[in-house]
């Protein structure tokens, strides 16, 4: 699968940045169920002490079959280090986040963090977000069309995730609109629109990118 090495030696190096004692971060995706694999490996291995909180029902499942702590966000104040995988990153350490759904609480959960490493390979590195996906924007069901026609007069294009006869649910329950359109400088504004929960820019948090290459190797910026 392309970027499958990147993903890999990505999630090998955060694992690798994980301590002893420390409460960590997990978001959500194919990089971090990789990650979990790895952190898991350490808890096994070495006896590695550590405790996580998990950005998503799937990631809570997995880090638990990997022999890991899971505690919910409310038990603890802050996180020693969140880390999480990215659909996209920009020259400003950018995030575009939520190709999986997850974008609330991988949000909530980078937002408590102290350090945030975020996990992509190269394709994940682009000029301007958007570039290679349209911008999840989670909202509550109810009124969500009318939800989707304010987004429109922002000059998105909403598409409902899913479709409307099978509608995905995240796991707050709501809906997800996947929004074409210019919307990298537009977070503030998406975000203002009764309806919205949350968007998947995460702006502002200047995260430490780890890039995995094909070739095993990874680098890390910021
Ligand atoms: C989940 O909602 C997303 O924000 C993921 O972090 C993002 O989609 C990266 O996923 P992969 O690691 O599967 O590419």
């Amino acid at each position: 699968m392309a970027g499958e090495a990147g993903k890999r030696a990505a999630a090998a190096r955060g694992a690798a940045e994980v301590a002893a004692g420390q409460i960590i971060g997990l978001g959500s995706g194919s990089t971090v169920d990789l990650l979990v694999q790895a952190i898991g490996h350490r808890v096994r291995g070495e006896g590695l002490a550590v405790v996580a909180v998990a950005a998503s029902l799937a990631t809570e499942h997995a880090a638990r079959a990997a022999g890991i702590e899971v505690r919910d966000l409310n038990e603890v104040a802050a996180l020693d280090l969140a880390l999480d995988g990215a659909d996209e990153v920009d020259p400003q350490g950018r995030l575009l986040k939520g190709g999986g759904g997850a974008l609330l609480r991988e949000k909530l959960v980078a937002l408590a963090a102290r350090r945030l490493l975020i996990l992509v390979d190269e394709r994940k590195l682009v000029a301007a977000l958007g570039a290679r996906m349209p911008l999840p924007v989670e909202v509550v069901p109810f009124a969500w069309r009318h939800t989707a026609a304010r987004l429109a007069g922002l000059g998105l294009a909403p598409a409902l995730r899913g479709g409307q006869d099978d509608p995905y649910r995240t796991d707050n329950g709501n809906l997800i609109l996947d929004c074409r359109g210019a919307f990298a400088d537009l977070g503030p504004a998406i975000k203002a629109v009764p309806g919205v929960v949350e968007h998947g820019i995460f702006a502002g948090f200047r995260p430490q990118v780890v890039v995995g290459r094909e070739d095993g190797s990874s680098v890390v910026r910021g």
